[in-house]
């Protein structure tokens, strides 16, 4: 099995991000293969900037440092307050195993792409396994939303990460599942 590591993004990160977010864009792939999973987010170098200032962006590197995958994960304040996020926040509260999930105590997981040559071998695990850690200090869950096309996706997250539905979400075109998971275990 390969090794790989996980850093926060910087500066000298973003080209091959968005090499590879270029890549993995809806706008780039056949409609047949979507269900291999894409990616709709659009970041550009300034939102990468932000993002990397505010710690919500990881980088996955193998041995010989190529691009494994990359993943943003930011707290609902970052996304200001668009008709996408007044959507989202509607859904809200919604119940995980008796836990109450909130807009204050939950913070966005995703974009996240793993290169075509790299998946899986776990590199998606260890991604939701260090933004777990990483915001468990701050918030109980994290939330994210995968376009119903996006068949592997949500395979890899609902049924081998645990991840839980929480709504269905429709906006514009699109409908989304919006699914949430604990940052820790629960404590009673
Ligand atoms: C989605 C993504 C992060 C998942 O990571 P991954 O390393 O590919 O995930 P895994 O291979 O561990 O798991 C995917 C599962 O989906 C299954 N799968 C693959 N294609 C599928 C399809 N078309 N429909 C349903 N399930 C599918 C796989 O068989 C695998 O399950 P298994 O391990 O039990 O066989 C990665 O594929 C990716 O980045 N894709 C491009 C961008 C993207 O879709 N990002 C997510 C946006 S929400």
């Amino acid at each position: 099995m390969p090794s790989f590591s996980i850093a926060l993004a910087q500066a000298d990160d973003f080209a091959d991000v968005l090499a590879l977010q270029e890549q993995n864009h809806l706008s780039a792939l056949p409609e047949e293969s979507l269900a291999d999973g894409f990616v709709t987010t659009q970041l550009s170098p300034e939102t990468l900037q932000h993002m990397s200032a505010e710690q919500g962006i990881w980088v996955v590197r193998d041995a010989d440092g190529n691009l494994a995958a990359y993943a943003c994960a930011n707290g609902w304040d970052f996304y200001g307050d668009g008709p996408f996020q007044r959507a989202a926040k509607a859904k809200l509260p919604a119940e995980v195993d008796g836990r109450t999930v909130r807009a204050d105590n939950s913070f966005q997981y995703g974009p996240v792409c793993v290169a075509g040559n790299f998946r899986g071998q776990g590199v998606l695990q260890l991604v939701v396994k260090t933004i777990r850690a990483h915001y468990a200090p701050r918030f109980d869950f994290g939330i994210t939303f995968i376009d119903i096309r996006n068949a592997r996706s949500l395979a890899a997250h609902q049924r081998k990460l645990d991840f839980q539905q929480i709504a269905m979400l429709p906006f514009a075109t699109v409908t989304y599942h919006m699914l949430a998971f604990p940052t820790k275990p629960r404590s009673n």
